[in-house]
């Protein structure tokens, strides 16, 4: 399907821009009313940038991070890689505690480590081009996953996503909206429905107006309009992404995942999950064992800031959910797609 997919026409956004001195992020606190990059010049300041999600979804955090350690070196001399891992430990570690469920960042953190202890007095150079092959390679695996999700899709199909999976992110074109950009290309999908990913909105803010950006039209719902739409018949799958995917399937994503899998085997709607396989952690048995972020009840009880519940109210804010691996009908990764998947079938798309 490739031969027929028009990738950057449909992928204009960039969320993070290596700079040569700094780290720039497209601050997605403020979008869509103001574009506008911040400039990060040291490691804590981009763990700060991932914990305040001015960046955000799992492999942009995780590319982030990987600029965040070049970042980091700037700080310290050291003879060679060896002796600069040591160094820069206490930063990895910052970076690696900015957010607690997506697998990327610490996989990509992994993958830093790895080469700098390698490297010889040539380390600089080294995890430079470690930190500038996570995120191309990131792109890459994203289109190909476009073409092999939009593979699976029905022409004239209806698609609803949740949260926002898209360029910004990724390193671009996105994961499962990456899958949605190439099955508009290749005229699959007709309809696309974006939830609103309450609290935080990432639909409401993110999702449609990066479609928007790459003229791809969509229609935002209330993320209650889900089970409804699904009963109206104008949704034939369900294509999200994911922080963290488990040696059998269960499929760690943004809250609400969870209850959209169950809302669309009841009205039979195909569930899709779109991710890399630096998302994928074959270390982790199943859902029960992944850690879940909580975050701020204020993310809840105000916005933009705002009040909006009365005072002494209580919230609590969980802000991921576990989709139990027997309600996916397809995990897609740059390897391949993985149908029905449960311990036996990810072993065998992921062997050790
Ligand atoms: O809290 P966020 O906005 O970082 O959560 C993002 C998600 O849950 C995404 O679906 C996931 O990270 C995949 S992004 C390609």
């Amino acid at each position: 399907m490739n031969a027929t997919i028009d990738f950057d026409r449909y992928d204009h956004v960039r969320p993070i821009r290596w700079t040569g001195e700094t780290l720039a992020l497209l601050d997605q606190r403020q979008l869509p009313f103001a574009v506008e990059y911040v400039a990060c010049r040291g490691s804590d300041e981009v763990a700060e940038a991932i914990h305040a999600l001015t960046v955000r979804g799992a492999p942009a955090i995780g590319i982030a991070a990987a600029w965040g350690v070049v970042l980091g070196t700037r700080a310290i001399d050291a003879a060679d890689g060896a002796e600069a891992a040591r160094k820069l430990e206490p930063a990895m570690q910052r970076l690696n505690a900015a957010r607690p469920t997506a697998v990327n960042l610490a996989w990509a953190l992994a993958r830093m480590r790895r080469v700098l202890g390698e490297a010889g007095p040539d380390w600089r150079d080294v995890i430079e081009r470690e930190a500038r092959a996570i995120e191309t390679e990131d792109l890459a695996a994203n289109r190909h996953m476009g073409a092999l999700g939009a593979g699976l899709i029905a022409p004239g199909s209806g698609v609803l996503t949740h949260c926002n999976t898209g360029s910004l992110a990724t390193a671009g074109f996105g994961t499962a909206l990456g899958v949605i950009r190439a099955g508009v290309a290749a005229g699959r999908i007709e309809r696309v429905f974006a939830g609103e990913t309450r609290p935080w909105n990432q639909g409401a803010r993110l999702t449609v107006w990066e479609l928007q950006q790459d003229a791809i039209d969509a229609t935002l719902i209330a993320d209650a309009a889900a089970s409804h739409l699904m009963k109206t018949g104008q949704v034939q799958w369900v294509v999200v992404g994911a922080d963290r995917i488990c040696a059998n399937g269960d499929t760690a994503n943004k809250i609400g995942t969870y209850q959209l899998a169950i809302a669309a085997r009841h009205h039979g709607v195909k569930f899709m999950v779109v991710a890399p396989s630096s998302t994928v952690d074959m270390a982790t048995a199943s859902g029960d064992l992944i850690e879940i972020e909580e975050r701020d009840p204020a993310e809840l009880l105000a916005f933009r800031g705002e009040r909006t519940v009365a005072e002494g109210v209580r919230a609590w804010n969980p802000v991921f959910d576990v989709t139990p691996h027997d309600l996916i009908d397809a995990i897609v990764t740059e390897n391949g797609v993985v149908e029905r998947p449960d311990a036996v079938t990810m072993r065998v798309a992921f062997p050790a």
